[in-house]
């Protein structure tokens, strides 16, 4: 039976799994039965969003899991994003209303702001990504102190315990800390071995803030990436990732979530496939000798797979620098 170990998120005090599960890229029809077979093998923790157009679906699953007496509310740990197109204070409310309505909950865990950037307002029931139907982005001036204002009220009125950010750096994440009276309790980043944000990381933590990492296997399960980090080999295929793997008796994914979480980032896996759910969680006894760690480690190469520049966004828009 796989053992989880929990981080305490500031200020409330609640336990985060380390070892969680996304549901990005799940087809509106599986995505019911993925997330309830995700419950089963042990996740607690469910990485959701409004961008992933499967809120609903995810929200059956859950309740499904819930019915069927494998899991309390309580024990789970569920997450939703505001999608750019919603960061105009008047949208906040009510576009969170819908996917607490999507999920069919009455709270949620953490809702995070799923990129530091406003763009122009789309119907929310979709669908909608970062360009509009003339493949334009549209940015508008909505300041994110309004935004968290809003969500701050949200978190007042009971039906979010934790707030957070994702794809912020550390210049957004200071400024929102001059006027956060709810301090941002969790970042969600790209983070590998070849992207590991060390000095963001190390910061965002002096600041109370826990970081999640979406991407774990880096340019493995990116179709795509951007120019400049072609010669990077398959993260899963790396040798020093497959011998480590060997020595460990680890899938080379396994081998992956370790290093991530032998730092203390909660990492959440998306998978379909259930032998996968079940060896993605069963991680937490394993450690790495220091040594195998550090190696991991110096495979760094700042190459960043989930870029806004030079790929295929299909416009170019540097916002992490
Ligand atoms: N905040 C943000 O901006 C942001 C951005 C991207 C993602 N996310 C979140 O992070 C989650 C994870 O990111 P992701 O879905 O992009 O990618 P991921 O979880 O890093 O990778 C998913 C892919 O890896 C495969 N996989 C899963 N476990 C594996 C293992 N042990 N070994 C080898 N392959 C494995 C899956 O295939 P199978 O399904 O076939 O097993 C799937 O194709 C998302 O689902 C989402 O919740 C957040």
């Amino acid at each position: 039976m796989t053992t989880q170990k929990f981080v305490t998120l500031q200020p409330t005090g609640d336990k985060l799994p380390l070892v969680g599960f996304g549901t990005a890229r799940i087809s509106k029809e599986d995505t019911e039965q993925v997330v309830y077979n995700a419950i089963m093998a042990g996740n607690r923790l469910i990485d959701g969003a409004l961008a992933y157009v499967n809120e609903a679906e995810v929200g059956k699953g859950v309740r499904r899991a819930i019915a069927d007496g494998i899991v309390k509310r309580e024990e789970l740990f569920i997450v939703g994003k505001l999608w750019n197109s919603f960061h105009e204070k008047q949208h906040v409310k009510p576009i969170f209303q819908m996917t607490l309505d999507n999920y069919g909950l009455d709270y949620i865990d953490l809702y995070l702001v799923h990129l530091p950037f406003a763009i122009e307002y789309v119907d929310p029931k979709g669908p909608f990504g970062l360009t509009n139907a003339k493949n334009e982005l549209k940015l508008i001036k909505a300041p994110m102190h309004e935004t968290w204002r809003e969500l701050e009220a949200l978190v007042d009125a009971g039906l979010i315990r934790n707030i957070g950010i994702s794809n912020f750096n550390v210049q957004l994440t200071l400024d929102l800390l001059s006027y956060a009276r709810i301090p941002p309790s969790v970042l969600e980043i790209e983070h590998h071995p070849y992207l590991q944000q060390r000095r963001l990381i190390k910061w965002v933590r002096s600041q109370g803030v826990q970081v999640i990492a979406y991407a774990s296997f880096g340019n493995a399960v990116f179709e795509a990436v951007p120019q400049g980090t072609e010669h990077l080999k398959n993260l899963l295929e790396h040798p020093v990732i497959v011998d480590i793997a060997e020595k460990y008796q680890l899938s080379t994914g396994q081998v992956l979530l370790v290093w991530a979480i032998s730092h203390q980032v909660v990492v959440i896996p998306k998978t379909v496939n259930v032998s996968r759910m079940k060896s993605n969680l069963d991680i937490n006894h394993i450690r790495l000798d220091d040594d195998d760690q550090q190696k991991i480690d110096a495979l760094e190469a700042n190459a960043r797979f989930n870029d806004f520049y030079a790929n295929n966004y299909g416009f170019d828009f540097p916002i992490y620098d």
